[in-house]
């Protein structure tokens, strides 16, 4: 099986390729990247006017699935993913049963294989029962496949469980990604805390929350020397600690969504439930820091945090809302409207950030365009306008702060293994 995409603009950070040519799949690799390839009996899809990237990787996903299918499953996760440009996601252990033993990390990544229709890393939680009292099967999660440690959902305050946790899962050269948020700090907030919450009288969520918390995660990291990775960035104390840190020689690396780069709290005068999110959305001195992080490379990767819900879970009052909405679907509309056709960022610094770096941080081989490499890849128009339209997501989670917002750019076809599972905006497998 060959197939032949001609003329596209091909962007692969792993590679710092940045040019006008064509690819060369074969047998699902990537074969030939070169100008005016040609081979007998080829499919061609013309990619002229189009941009060719790797696959986008999400490193924080929840699929829900064992025992939440209600709000999301492998099936519909991944057709969501791929509508979206991605072709390898990690999905988050916050499930039920919690992901906490070698036997569920197996048994979603059997799953996958027959339901998923992008490629599935799992992670692992770090404590039994994401209960912040002993350690999980860390090391036989790994050896099962798991590709990084992780409570996320909620912080783990305990600092020695914490700190042995570093140090076990570090052994095995993985990180552990730390859900950074002060439980007693944040308590019952339900925003960002600042003037709006005020205004709206809705208790808040401090951002010294995070940066208290991101501080102790990033202590334990140095003295341990071991592999922390920040999940879901969103305070610019934070950014600074982390910045900080990687001066020292820290080995901690951190993600930011699509929706924290974008949005603020006065989002949430609206009440609309599809802006309440962990950690939440904040003031735009926030947004800017976080701009900044993101661009000097303080920040590595853009990460959904893709948190679907049920329609009924989330069609209530504001408090009474679980937080997180779907991410995947949105992500790259959300991106190129915020930060490339403001001319903030370059279509390579974007690919870079959201295939590369992702795939580098879980040390899987995605995220480039190598000769020999399954042919995982995005291919983006990044003029089209297009307008959100929840009713008609692949996801379960129907919520989104950008729904019937007005974006410009949006993957057009995604390629697993050199096979099409997305073409023209629609799942075709
Ligand atoms: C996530 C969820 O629903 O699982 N919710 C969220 O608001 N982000 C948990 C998380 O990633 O923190």
């Amino acid at each position: 099986m060959k197939l032949l995409l001609k003329g596209g603009n091909i962007i692969d950070p792993a590679q710092n390729f940045n040019q006008i040519a064509d690819i060369l799949i074969e047998n699902g690799l990537i074969s030939q990247i070169g100008e005016n390839l040609s081979a007998a009996g080829v499919e061609v899809f013309d990619a002229r006017g189009l941009v060719i990237a790797p696959g986008f990787v999400d490193m924080h996903v929840h699929l829900r699935e064992p025992g939440l299918e209600a709000k999301e499953d492998i099936a519909s996760g991944t057709k969501a993913a791929a509508a979206g440009g991605f072709t390898t996601i990690a999905c988050m252990p916050n499930t039920k049963p919690t992901v906490d033993q070698a036997i569920l990390v197996s048994g979603i990544l059997h799953r996958a294989q027959a339901e998923g229709i992008v490629n599935v890393k799992v992670i692992g939680a770090l404590s039994k029962g994401q209960q912040g009292k002993e350690l999980a099967e860390i090391g036989d999660m790994i050896l099962s496949g798991a590709v990084a440690i992780s409570d996320d959902g909620s912080s783990l305050d305990n600092n020695r469980l914490f700190k042995t946790g570093l140090e076990y899962t570090s052994m095995f050269g993985c990180p552990v990604i730390s859900h950074a948020e002060d439980e007693l700090l944040v308590d019952e907030g339900v925003m960002h805390e600042g003037a709006v919450s005020a205004m709206l009288g809705m208790k808040g969520r401090p951002s010294v929350a995070e940066d208290i918390a991101v501080n102790r995660d990033i202590m334990l990291a140095e003295y341990t020397n071991s592999f922390l990775h920040i999940a879901h960035v969103s305070s610019k104390g934070a950014v600074e600690l982390i910045r900080q840190a990687k001066k020292r020689g820290v080995k901690v690396t951190a993600e930011v969504t699509p929706h924290h780069l974008t949005l603020t709290d006065e989002a949430v005068k609206t009440f609309n439930t599809a802006t309440k999110v962990n950690p939440p959305l904040r003031s735009s001195d926030h947004v800017a820091a976080l701009l900044e992080g993101l661009k000097d490379g303080t920040i590595d990767a853009i990460a959904t945090d893709h948190a679907p819900h049920a329609f009924e879970e989330k069609d209530v009052e504001f408090k009474q809302a679980p937080p997180g909405f779907a991410g995947l679907e949105t992500a790259l509309g959300v991106v190129l409207t915020g930060l490339y056709h403001t001319g903030k960022f370059t279509l390579f610094e974007i690919v870079q950030r959201m295939s590369t770096a992702p795939a580098s941080i879980l040390g899987i081989e995605a995220g480039g365009l190598k000769i020999g490499m399954p042919a995982d890849i995005v291919i983006i128009d990044t003029d089209l306008d297009w307008t959100v339209d929840s009713t008609t997501f692949y996801t379960k989670g129907k919520h989104t702060p950008f729904d019937k917002k007005i974006l410009k750019g949006k993957a057009i076809a995604t390629l697993v293994s050199g096979k099409f599972v997305m073409r023209e905006g629609k799942v075709c497998i």
